[in-house]
């Protein structure tokens, strides 16, 4: 009898310790210590013993019988926490992972200065109106006066989709698409693409950015023109800046003017962007020609305008110090995000 219950301590323990799952460990408690197990059979026999014998053998099989809950115990234990590792580690979250970044996007420099300039004349009551950047011809060069023979028209110097179709070469065309539907008086800008062809070089893209403002009613002057134009530069580029107008041609105005304002790098000195002359020039500008006024139907002995063409792109590139036109259009990411 003592031999069997060694016999069955030894495998049994062996068993346990070697028990792979929760459930296999369950099984060999039932086998063991069950209704039916190993052991509870050997217990009951006990009485089949000799009287004398019963005490001792009774004994000992209660102390394996403890040592068995107790190896089933702590196996269980031990696969219980291997159960919780394993689930703990496929759960796992390295929060030492650097997190992902959701790159905010900046406004290119051009839209900056845009917004910019159209803040400050909205401020003086003006309007903003946009026009479409594949234009007709009619509005691009013959409603703004342009002789026949004019070099601007040529296909050289413009992108045609037709011969009545182009990518507009300036804003001016908004000018009359704006005043043959409205009335006087009016105070509109004009902010937008304009395409020329243009061989791409650090000052010169075939596509960039013009803005026209112009303002039409009864009585307005040169000196309405002077006027707005220095509130303006005062304005965007500080109150010090000084300005220069002198004669230029231009086919829809009469006079016709080009602003310089004194170069804010080297306030007049001269410099390597002011090309040594201490001026900057922004603008084409006049008063708008009385053809033009025709045109769209007005009558140039009751109302008179002055209007102006900025280059946006060249204001960005003062602005902002940079020294190639081409770089807004690369779209680098080093270059967008510094601004
Ligand atoms: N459209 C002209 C250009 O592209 C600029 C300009 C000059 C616009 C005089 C005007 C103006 O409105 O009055 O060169």
């Amino acid at each position: 009898m003592l031999d069997r219950v060694s016999e069955i301590e030894t495998r049994a323990l062996r068993e346990i310790a070697a028990a792979a799952s929760l459930e296999a460990l369950e099984r060999l408690r039932v086998a063991l210590l069950g209704r039916k197990g190993e052991l509870t059979a050997l217990l009951r026999s006990l009485g089949e013993l000799p009287a004398g014998e019963r005490p001792a053998a009774g004994q000992r099989v209660n102390e394996v019988r403890a040592r068995f809950e107790q190896a089933i115990a702590s196996r269980r234990a031990e696969l219980a926490g291997t159960a919780r590792q394993a689930r703990l580690s496929e759960q796992a979250l390295d929060v030492t992972l650097p997190g992902r970044l959701h790159r905010i996007g900046t406004r290119h420099p051009i839209t900056q200065v845009l917004d910019e300039i159209k803040a400050i004349f909205v401020g003086m009551g003006f309007e903003v109106v946009e026009g479409p950047e594949v234009e007709l011809y009619h509005y691009n060069f013959e409603a703004l006066n342009y002789p026949e023979e004019h070099p601007a028209m040529d296909e050289q110097d413009s992108f045609y989709v037709t011969d009545e179709i182009l990518l507009r070469t300036q804003t001016s065309p908004v000018q009359v698409r704006v005043m043959e539907q409205r009335q006087p008086p009016l105070r509109i800008i004009a902010p937008g693409r304009t395409y020329r062809r243009e061989a791409v070089s650090v000052r010169l893209s075939h596509t960039f950015h013009q803005l026209e403002g112009y303002e039409v009613a009864q009585g307005i002057t040169f000196a309405d023109l002077k006027g707005t134009l220095a509130m303006f530069v005062r304005e965007f580029f500080g109150p010090d800046t000084q300005l220069r107008f002198r004669p230029d041609f231009f086919p829809f105005t009469e006079p016709s003017a080009d602003l310089s304002i004194t170069c804010g790098l080297c306030r007049g000195a001269g410099c390597a962007v002011c090309k040594q002359s201490g001026w900057l020039e922004i603008a084409g500008c006049g008063l708008i020609h009385e053809n033009v006024l025709r045109t769209c139907g007005y009558d140039p002995e009751q109302v008179s305008g002055w209007a102006f063409g900025f280059g946006v792109d060249r204001i960005a590139m003062w602005r902002f110090g940079i020294d190639d036109i081409r770089l807004f259009w690369d779209n680098d990411m080093r270059f967008l995000r510094q601004f």
